[in-house]
């Protein structure tokens, strides 16, 4: 296999990837995205915030989830402009305060209290009911607050992909259902730190939801700067932190990508089952990333020193911790072939048995 890990468990509860910018995170995630892929233990969900995991990546041209497994991953876009994926659209009805307080992070108790007032009083979708309010009509909302917020909010029109009674996220569902795995490309919304909060904030409740109802196929939902779901204070208002707690036997399994660990709650990287660690420097960075491993002070050294594309391997998916190599990207094409076949022999082999 590409890293010696066993991904049927790797993929049974939360897991990290951690590291520096620049240390091969987004590789590493590929490489093990394509493996979950290969070995079918799961299906994946991919925010692919700048169109790295579809056909060919646009940043560096290595072939993505849907070069290797077109038949498994469905692409779906938020940009009109990208002809080879579905789009993706949400209806405004469904959006909620959270999802707000994630995309803006900063607002002000007394806007978050007006928000809530509003969303209580409501009888239209939130976001026209905000432009529309008025302090008559909301007494009790903080009158400079309440105009903050109004200004705010302004800078959600640039979001063509939140429409009024039109709404794409039922047809993911059932592809999900069908076992497939999602990559949902940003498009020119790429560069926008807010869509990228405000939608995996949507989606992933809306994720979740499905999932405490059904019976669905297994999913790991990969979610890169993972700390800007889970700091303290903010991780109260989204999914990912109950995900990212969730003991029992789930079939959504949150996976972190986070190059400041640093700044997730402390509550909630103790509880990784398993971690792909890539250098680090800071030392808080490090001590986070290590947060609840028996003999830290000795991992410690590792990460420090280890050059790039190198990994250390913690958790109840490797026999012993491990530091290894990862592997060159330009050969998953080869390492995948080879996989393939092998597998090819195998189902000959027992093929014989039973033809003798
Ligand atoms: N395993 C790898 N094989 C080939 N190239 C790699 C690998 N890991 C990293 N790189 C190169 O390094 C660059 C940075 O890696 P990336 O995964 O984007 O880092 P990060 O996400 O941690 O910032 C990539 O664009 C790629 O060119
Ligand atoms: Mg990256």
């Amino acid at each position: 296999c590409e890293i010696p890990l066993d991904y049927k468990k790797l993929t049974e509860k939360p897991f990290a990837i951690f590291g520096r910018t620049g240390m091969g995170k987004s590789i590493l995630c590929k490489i093990v995205c394509n493996s979950i892929l290969s070995k079918d233990v799961s299906s994946v969900f991919i925010f692919d915030m700048h169109s790295e995991y579809g056909t060919f990546s646009k940043t560096d041209n290595t072939p993505g989830l849907n070069f290797f497994f077109p038949e498994k991953v469905e692409m779906f876009t938020l940009d009109p402009g990208n002809r080879e994926a579905k789009p993706f659209i949400i209806d405004s009805k469904n959006i909620r305060p959270e999802d707000i307080i994630i995309a803006f992070q900063d607002l002000s108790p007394p806007m978050i209290d007006a928000l809530y007032i509003i969303n209580r009083g409501r009888k239209n979708d939130l976001i026209s009911e905000i432009k529309n309010a008025t302090i008559e009509k909301y007494p009790n909302a903080h009158p400079s607050a309440l105009q903050a917020l109004q200004r705010r909010i302004m800078r959600l029109n640039r979001f063509g992909f939140v429409m009024e009674g039109n709404d794409t996220f039922n047809q993911m569902i059932t592809l999900i259902k069908n076992g497939k795995s999602i990559v949902l490309d940003f498009g020119k919304y790429g560069r926008d730190a807010m869509a990228y909060l405000f939608l995996a904030n949507i989606i992933a409740r809306r994720l979740y939801n499905e999932y405490s109802e059904n019976d669905y196929p297994h999913l790991v939902l990969f979610l890169e700067e993972a700390h800007k779901f889970l700091a303290p204070g903010i991780a109260s208002y989204t999914i990912f932190d109950r995900l990212a707690r969730e003991t029992r036997k789930f079939n959504l399994i949150l996976a972190l990508i986070d190059q400041r660990p640093s700044r997730i709650d402390e509550e909630v990287g103790s509880q990784l089952a398993n971690r792909l660690i890539l250098s680090m420097k800071e030392p808080s960075d490090v001590e986070s990333a290590l947060a609840g491993v028996p003999d830290k002070t000795l991992w410690k050294d590792i990460v420090v020193s280890i050059p790039a594309r190198t990994l250390l391997l913690l958790g109840d998916a490797i026999r012993v911790p491990t530091v290894v190599d990862i592997m060159d990207y330009n050969n998953m094409r080869t390492r995948l072939n080879k996989f393939n076949i092998k597998d090819i022999d195998e189902i000959a082999k027992q093929s014989g048995k039973i033809f003798g």
